[in-house]
């Protein structure tokens, strides 16, 4: 099957501006590395005025909501395009807002398939508008497609507008939810706010430490990962690099000690990569503006070779 690269430069849903540069700085990585990787995958760009999108309305308890719902709308339609004409879609984003579109994408396209997610992160990402402590929306991407409000936990009073937006938000691609709790894995979560701890203890969500991880490895994660999903016919896997410890590198916005080895990550995506369930994979939160000579982004294209070479050799 062939891979087609999706690239994403927005950066809206953070709340450190640069990394919607995280994909070139990739791709500097690659030609660092005298690799052609970029020359050989075929790619497509998701169009994105990101000037302009900074400045798209919102309130302080969802910022920049109506680029997002643009973005997020543009990433689905491309997935899903990918997904039709059978090819395997690794999107290369900014911020982890879009994930909600390439959930949307995978959902268009296999309406009837039932999908599951493995989230390799150090945040849960499960805070909705009612809740969010900075207002950035790459903290929200798994609210959407749970279609979660939290209002149990509610703490911010929102305007009719953002309340509007971020409807439209869970309902886009007209499927909501898109995924239920019982469909989610998270791997390596461990800097949650108390309301995403609240939805994580009553949903009874599962999370793989990083010490679950080193203490069983990555084989047996990979395998208990599969088993808990076992219920589900397709897998995405979305790949925040703030999952890696910050030893490795500060470019990225919102880094969390207790993190992952490059090693293991590298291991775990490219693991998770054989599986045949597995139908997309996404990179995001690469910034290089906050990095020292490129680390992040070469420790990303690291591990986006050996997944590719894993799903390859399958
Ligand atoms: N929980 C924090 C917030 O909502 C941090 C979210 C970080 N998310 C990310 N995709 N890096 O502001
Ligand atoms: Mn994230
Ligand atoms: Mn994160
Ligand atoms: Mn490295």
């Amino acid at each position: 099957k062939a891979l087609k690269l999706i690239e994403v430069k927005s950066e809206i849903g953070a709340g450190t501006r640069g990394a919607s540069l995280g994909v070139d700085a990739i791709k500097i990585a690659a030609l660092d590395f005298g690799s052609r990787f970029f020359k050989k995958h075929k790619s497509v760009e998701v169009p994105n005025e990101n000037h302009l999108l900074l400045e798209s309305s919102g309130s302080p308890f969802a910022k920049r909501i109506s680029g997002i719902l643009t973005m997020v709308e543009r990433v689905a339609e491309q997935v899903t395009e990918t997904l039709v004409k059978d090819e395997f879609p690794i999107v290369l984003a900014g911020d982890h807002s879009t994930a909600a579109g390439t959930i949307t994408g995978i959902k268009k396209a296999y309406p009837k398939s039932k999908l599951g997610v493995i989230w390799i992160d150090a945040h849960a990402d499960l805070h909705s508008p009612y809740t969010t402590p900075s207002g950035n929306m790459h903290g929200m991407p798994l609210a959407m497609v749970l279609d979660e409000d939290n209002t149990d936990r509610k703490v911010n009073k929102l305007d009719q507008e953002t309340i509007n937006y971020w409807f439209q938000l869970k309902n886009v691609g007209n499927i909501a939810p898109k995924i239920g709790y019982s469909d989610l894995v998270l791997i390596s979560a461990r800097d949650m706010e108390k309301p995403e701890e609240y939805l994580i203890k009553k949903h009874k969500v599962k999370n793989f430490t990083t010490a679950d991880l080193r203490k069983r490895g990555v084989e047996r994660i990979v395998i208990d990962a599969m088993l808990y999903l076992e219920h589900c016919d397709l897998i995405y896997v979305s790949f925040d690099v703030d999952s890696l410890d910050p030893t490795a590198s500060r470019g990225t916005g919102t880094p969390v000690t207790q993190g992952l080895t490059e090693r293991e990550a590298g291991n775990l995506v490219s693991r998770l990569m054989t599986q045949e369930k597995v139908c997309c994979l996404e990179i995001v939160e690469v910034n290089p503006t906050l990095d020292r000579e490129n680390q992040m982004a070469e420790h990303a294209f690291e591990i986006l070779i050996k997944a590719t070479n894993a799903f390859r050799n399958e």
